[in-house]
């Protein structure tokens, strides 16, 4: 039983990614579609992303990496919410199978707010644990390989299957999480959709217009939030969607390029769980250090958009 308690907040515990197994790089899918490496790489810095697998089990992969190094058993979770635009089935919620597979004995929920869930999730986690949960569970997992139209060489070159996990634990104070913002603009639905069934349909330019200023909107009022300003921020933590969209969202906030990471090269655009595979990065790396500022932000499919602002300490390491 959880008493209400909105002292706690959060420290990121543990965290863990997963990669579907198979390597598709640009030449493979130039030998499918007119395209060329040397399009797919300027366009969009992608060189190879990875597919296959389940949502569930890339999930499941992720979230028993982020379960060890948090030093948890199964039953120390109190909650699990898993991010995905992708479920495996449409009845029931994979969240479930997740729980099941992972031996977990709490509540279980998808969210979808496209390759905004990682960050929707990591705050609805935050507040949870002010609520009075000890413990929860974040995982943002996608199968994209599955919704993408390999004849359309617009889209299939940009996608990729992928999870990451972090487990939140709670702790007395205001925690790690400084700022944060949640927005969705639901007259964009037609610019980037599938229907239940059906494979992804985007309008590209329009996306990556709209995709930068979703982006630095959210991200600065974020900033502002936590009451900082651009010059704060140590790190940011994008997602990976294409390389150009981080280069100007960066130019617009005003905070150098190589203070993003980027993971996309490798792994094209995993949605919901780019920015964690990201984060996964950037602390496995060793750069970041107790007290650096980072900034989660995404944008999505909705359109929804998302940022948060975490600092970093030695209790994190
Ligand atoms: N290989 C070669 N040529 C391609 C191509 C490919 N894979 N895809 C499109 N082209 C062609 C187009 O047909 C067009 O040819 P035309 O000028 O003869 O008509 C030309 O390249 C330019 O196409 P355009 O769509 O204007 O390219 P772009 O620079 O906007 O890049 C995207 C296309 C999709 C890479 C880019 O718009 C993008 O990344 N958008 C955002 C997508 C996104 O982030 N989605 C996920 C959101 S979470």
């Amino acid at each position: 039983m959880s008493e209400i308690n909105g002292n706690y907040g959060g420290r990121i515990t543990g965290w863990g990614i997963a990669l579907g197994s198979e390597t598709i790089t640009n030449d493979d899918l130039a030998s499918r579609m007119d395209t060329s490496n040397e399009w797919i790489l300027e366009r969009t810095g992608i060189k190879e992303r990875r597919i296959g697998g389940s949502t569930a089990g890339l999930a499941v992969q992720a979230g028993q990496d982020a379960l060890e190094m948090a030093g948890c058993k199964a039953e120390d979770i109190d909650l699990l919410i898993l991010a995905t635009t992708t479920p495996d089935d449409q009845i029931p919620a994979t969240s479930g199978m997740v729980q099941h597979e992972l031996g977990l004995t709490c509540g279980a929920m998808d969210l979808n707010a496209a390759c905004s869930g990682f960050v929707y999730s990591l705050v609805t986690g935050f507040g949870f644990l002010k609520l009075g949960y000890k413990r929860v569970l974040i995982i943002g997992s996608e199968t994209l390989s599955r919704v993408t139209d390999w004849e359309d060489r617009s889209t299939a070159i940009l996608f990729g299957d992928g999870a990451g996990a972090v487990v939140i634990e709670a702790e007395e104070g205001n925690g790690c999480l400084l700022g944060w913002n949640l927005g969705c603009e639901g007259s964009l639905r037609d610019i980037l959709y599938a229907e239940v069934g059906g494979k992804i349909i985007m309008a590209g330019k329009e996306v990556f217009r709209k995709a930068v200023i979703a982006m630095t909107d959210s991200a600065k009022s974020s900033i502002a939030a936590a009451g900082l300003s651009s010059n704060d921020i140590s790190y940011v933590i994008p997602h990976q969607a294409n390389i150009r969209i981080i280069e100007s969202a960066m130019k617009r906030l005003g905070i150098a390029e190589n203070r993003a990471v980027s993971v996309l090269q490798k792994t094209g655009n995993t949605s919901s769980a780019s920015i964690p595979i990201a984060l996964f990065k950037a602390l496995n790396d060793g750069r970041v250090k107790s007290g650096d500022i980072l900034l989660l932000v995404g944008f999505g499919a909705g359109m929804t958009s998302a940022s948060a602002i975490i600092q970093w300490s030695e209790s994190n390491e």
